[in-house]
């Protein structure tokens, strides 16, 4: 038996053990601190009113004899294709119904895609990023050329011509940055894509916090993007479903002349076998009017963190991406504190715990992200507590 050696290649991540391990050596030494963790990726107010109500039925369907459902179509069923589909043929994006794979969140299928490409294929990486889109490669052995985000772009690299390319990630709005791509920002992605022959990975998760109608919430909005993408998307942030797990992936059949939407089709039917039930029916309850109206409340509530953290970083002069139209802040470390130096610096002074960028890879060193995932009582509380402590 052979291994697959590339799993070597992996470098442990200590970023989230070594923060815990931080905050909890800090807490013993001082029990009395009250520590407000704003550094958490994931949601913390629960399911919409629409979508529990949708839960408790599709349970009780599975009690009955009449409305039992077994094995469902691997690419998922046909009422959540359809709902996915309006949501986007709302915002005048055609896709048919089978170009849309129901996942079990966009994790799985952005390391899933992979199985569709050769090895021996570039891949542009953006540098910050969610380390997934390096681990999944580094595991099949594959070239990563990392693409530059810094503070003179705007955390918003854009392509060169002179970079080969065969595959690329693009995640907008970003995380861990916050930065939001514009049409034009997008469209030069799409057409150097199209030029290469190459492939988007246009990871969507956060689209659901673009408020600015101007923003382009998916990369089918783009003209050119069918010949050249594929879309992932997830219920886990637009409508909490982090532990509950439902998503989406869109592989359009203009995409190598029909090949990566078959191919997809067939993985999917060999290695998946479907959403349960009532997960898909939950996730179709977020598209219903109730559904829709429950999570904007919600959403608003989050990115009302989002607008009081960047106010105060606003007021205290600190340059940021993100903020608005995402719930993530992307912040430069103030009086030339690297990024591990604020986090215990802001720990201990504060008793606010943040990301270190650093973590998120080299061009992150200097830069620290804060979520709006918290409860809103406490970022007020932690925002003041910045202010206090950053206004010295
Ligand atoms: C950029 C990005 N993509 C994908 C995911 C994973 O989403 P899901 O819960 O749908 O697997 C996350 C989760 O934090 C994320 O930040």
């Amino acid at each position: 038996m052979q291994i697959n050696r590339h799993y070597e290649d992996l470098t442990e991540s200590y970023l989230f053990s070594t923060i815990a391990h931080k905050v909890s050596a800090f807490q013993q030494a001082h029990p009395e601190a009250d520590i407000i963790r704003l550094g958490i990726g994931d949601v913390t107010r629960p399911h919409a009113p629409a979508v529990i109500r949708a839960l408790h039925d599709a349970v009780d369907d599975q009690g009955r004899q009449e409305t039992l459902h077994g094995y469902g179509p691997e690419q998922g069923y046909d009422f959540l294709k359809q709902a996915v589909q309006k949501y986007y043929g709302d915002r005048k994006i055609e896709l048919e119904a089978d170009e849309i794979f129901i996942s079990d969140g966009a994790k799985s299928d952005l390391g899933n895609i992979l199985d569709l490409f050769s090895s021996d294929n570039t891949v542009l990486v953006p540098d910050p990023v969610y380390p997934v889109y390096v681990d999944t490669n580094l595991m099949a052995g594959r070239k990563i050329v990392y693409v530059s985000a810094t503070e003179d772009n705007g955390f918003l690299p854009l392509p060169d011509v002179r970079q080969h390319a065969d595959i690329i990630y693009m995640c907008s709005p970003n995380n861990p940055t916050g930065a939001v791509y514009d049409r034009a920002g997008l469209t030069a992605w799409v057409n150097y894509a199209n030029e290469q022959g190459a492939v988007i990975l246009f990871d969507a998760a956060y689209e659901c916090f673009i408020s600015e109608p101007d923003l382009p919430r998916s990369i089918f909005e783009i003209e050119g993007a069918k010949t050249c993408s594929i879309e992932f998307c997830s219920f886990s942030k637009m409508a909490g479903f982090t532990g509950t797990r439902c998503g989406w992936t869109i592989v359009p059949k203009a995409l190598a002349e029909g090949k990566l939407h078959a191919m997809w089709l067939r993985r999917q039917t060999t290695k998946f076998n479907g959403v349960p039930y009532i997960v898909q029916k939950a996730a179709a309850a977020v598209f219903t009017p109730e559904g829709m109206a429950e999570i904007q409340h919600t959403l608003d509530y989050y990115r009302e963190n989002a607008r009081v953290l960047s106010e105060t970083l606003d007021e205290l002069g600190i340059w940021y991406t993100g903020g608005k139209n995402s719930p993530y802040l992307w912040l430069k470390c103030p009086n030339g504190m690297d990024s591990w130096t604020f986090f215990d610096y802001l720990l201990e002074e504060a008793h606010v715990v943040g990301t270190p960028g650093e973590g998120f890879g080299a061009n992150g060193k200097d830069f620290f992200r804060l979520t709006a995932f918290g409860d809103q009582e406490r970022t007020r509380e932690a925002a003041e507590r910045l202010r206090c402590l950053l206004r010295k």
